[in-house]
């Protein structure tokens, strides 16, 4: 899945959820409360597509991309790598691992509002500036906005290898 994809898929379970509970003359102070979560995710979200969409200049289109040889990368240790979203202008951090042997990768979009998020080595958890979200090495929210909000783990980028390369879809 694509950073993209992922504000979009979000945006539109929002939706749905709101269109479930279309009908209700009342709702409870739960329900309210809910909604109201779920107003300030979606916000957060079209915040985050749009300062990416701006910073690009135009919608850009996922492509496959590389980030480098699979021997690059330890079991165990997380390596930061810079991409080009969509091959526009706009960077952003990926997280590099390998677990069981296997690459994993995960977007550095703050799911909360969209700030870019870094990895902090010495507490071996991913850290947004922003308001102060943090995600385990897994890229599940532990504390902050994003973990109160729920709002989610971080993304997991789609990827494949090829010839030894490891390219991710976004
Ligand atoms: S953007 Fe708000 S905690 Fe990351």
């Amino acid at each position: 899945m694509t950073l993209l994809q992922v504000a979009r898929y979000n945006n539109h379970m929002n939706i749905t959820a709101n269109n479930n509970e279309a009908g209700v003359g009342t709702i409870s102070r739960r329900q309210f409360m809910r909604r109201c979560g779920q107003v300030a995710v979606a916000s957060g979200l079209l915040v985050a597509a749009a300062n990416v969409l701006v910073a690009c200049g135009e919608d850009p289109k996922p492509i496959w991309q590389p980030i480098g040889k699979l021997t690059d990368f330890a079991v165990g240790k997380v390596t930061t790598v810079k991409l080009k979203l969509g091959g526009s202008g706009r960077e952003i951090p990926v997280f590099v691992q390998l677990v069981s042997q296997q690459p994993q990768v995960l977007g550095g979009v703050c799911t909360h509002a969209g700030a870019l998020v870094g990895w902090d080595e010495s507490k071996q958890q991913f850290v947004c500036p922003q308001h102060g979200s943090v995600f385990n090495k897994s890229g599940h929210p532990l504390t902050g906005p994003a973990a109160e909000g729920n709002t989610g783990d971080l993304p997991t980028l789609q990827l494949k290898v090829e010839n030894g390369i490891i390219s991710v879809f976004s």
